[in-house]
C-alpha cells in the first residue's frame, strides 16, 4: 500500500463515541501524528510509531505527516472531536497549498468525528436544534476585535452560539469580555450552558441563566453553548431540559 494521510477526529473523549471508520483506519495505520493527550488516546502497538508534539506546531505536525505520507507511511492525523473544526485538517491543506508539489498528489482523507459543541448540545436537549454558530474564542490566531465583532453580529442576528477554547490559564480576560458583551446584547434570562470534559469521567454540565454566569465556570476542557431568544428550558426534578424550538414564528 502506498502512503497516504487520514486526519480523523477522535470525538470528544469516550471511546464508544469513536466512529468504527477511524477505528478502522488506526488499525491500518503505522504513523499516528498529533497533539500530545490525543495521541496518546492511540494504544501502542507493533509497528505503530507515535509522534507526539506541542500544541502550537500544527504546521510543523502537518508538514511531519505529509513527509512521512510521501516516504510511504500510513499516516492518520489526530484530532479531539471533529479534525475539521478548529483542528488539524485546515492545518494539513494550509501546508499542502504552500507546500512541495509532490504533497498534493497524496491520497489524503478527512474522518469526521462528533465535535464538542454537538456532543454537548446532546447532553443538555436540544439548544442548538435552530440556526445557530460556532465561535473560536482564543485570540491566538486572529484579533480579539474580529472576535467581538463576530460575537455582535451573531448576537445581532439571534443565532444560537457555540464557544470553543472559551478561557485558557494564559488569557483568563477573554472569556470575562465575551459574558460583557452578551450582557449587553441579550436579556439576563439568556440560557447558557457550561459543558464541561463531555462524555468523560469528569463531565459536568451546568445550566445557567446569562445574568449568573461567571468567567470561573469555563476552562479549555468546557464548550459553553448560549441559547437563541427563543430557547427553552424544561423544569423538572434534576437538570432541566434545554431547547431551542424548530421554527420562528414570522
Ligand atoms: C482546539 S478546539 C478543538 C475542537 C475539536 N476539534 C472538536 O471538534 O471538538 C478545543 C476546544 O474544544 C472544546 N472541547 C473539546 N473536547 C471537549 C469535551 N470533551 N467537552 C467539552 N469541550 C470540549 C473545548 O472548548 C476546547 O477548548
Amino acid at each position: 500500500m502506498s502512503g497516504r494521510v487520514i486526519i480523523a477526529g477522535l470525538g470528544p473523549g469516550s471511546e464508544a463515541l469513536v466512529t468504527p471508520e477511524v477505528s478502522a483506519a488506526l488499525a491500518e495505520a503505522t504513523d499516528v501524528v498529533g497533539y500530545i493527550p490525543y495521541v496518546r488516546r492511540i494504544a501502542p502497538r507493533p509497528g505503530l510509531t507515535r509522534h507526539e508534539s506541542d500544541n502550537r506546531a500544527e504546521i510543523d505536525r502537518a508538514r511531519h505527516a505529509l513527509a512521512l505520507a510521501v516516504a510511504g507511511r500510513r499516516v492518520v492525523v489526530v484530532s479531539s472531536g471533529d479534525p475539521g473544526v478548529f483542528a488539524m485538517a485546515s492545518a494539513v491543506f494550509e501546508a499542502v497549498e504552500h507546500g512541495t508539489p509532490a504533497w498534493r498528489e497524496l491520497d489524503i482523507r478527512v474522518l469526521p468525528g462528533i465535535t464538542a459543541m454537538l456532543a454537548a448540545a446532546a447532553r443538555a436537549g436540544a439548544p442548538l436544534g435552530h440556526d445557530f454558530c460556532a465561535i473560536n474564542l482564543s485570540d491566538n490566531l486572529k484579533p480579539w476585535a474580529l472576535i467581538e465583532k463576530r460575537l455582535r453580529l451573531a448576537c445581532e442576528a439571534d443565532f444560537a452560539m457555540a464557544f470553543y477554547n472559551p478561557r485558557s490559564a494564559s488569557r483568563p480576560e477573554g472569556f470575562a469580555r465575551t459574558l460583557d458583551v452578551l450582557s449587553e446584547c441579550c436579556a439576563p434570562d439568556r440560557v447558557i450552558v457550561f459543558a464541561r470534559a463531555v462524555s468523560t469521567p469528569e463531565e459536568k454540565i451546568d445550566v445557567q441563566a446569562l445574568s449568573d454566569a461567571t468567567p470561573e465556570m469555563a476552562d479549555m476542557r468546557t464548550v459553553v453553548l448560549v441559547g437563541s431568544s427563543a430557547t427553552r428550558l424544561i423544569r423538572r426534578t434534576g437538570a432541566p431540559f434545554v431547547y431551542t424550538p424548530r421554527s420562528v414564528p414570522a
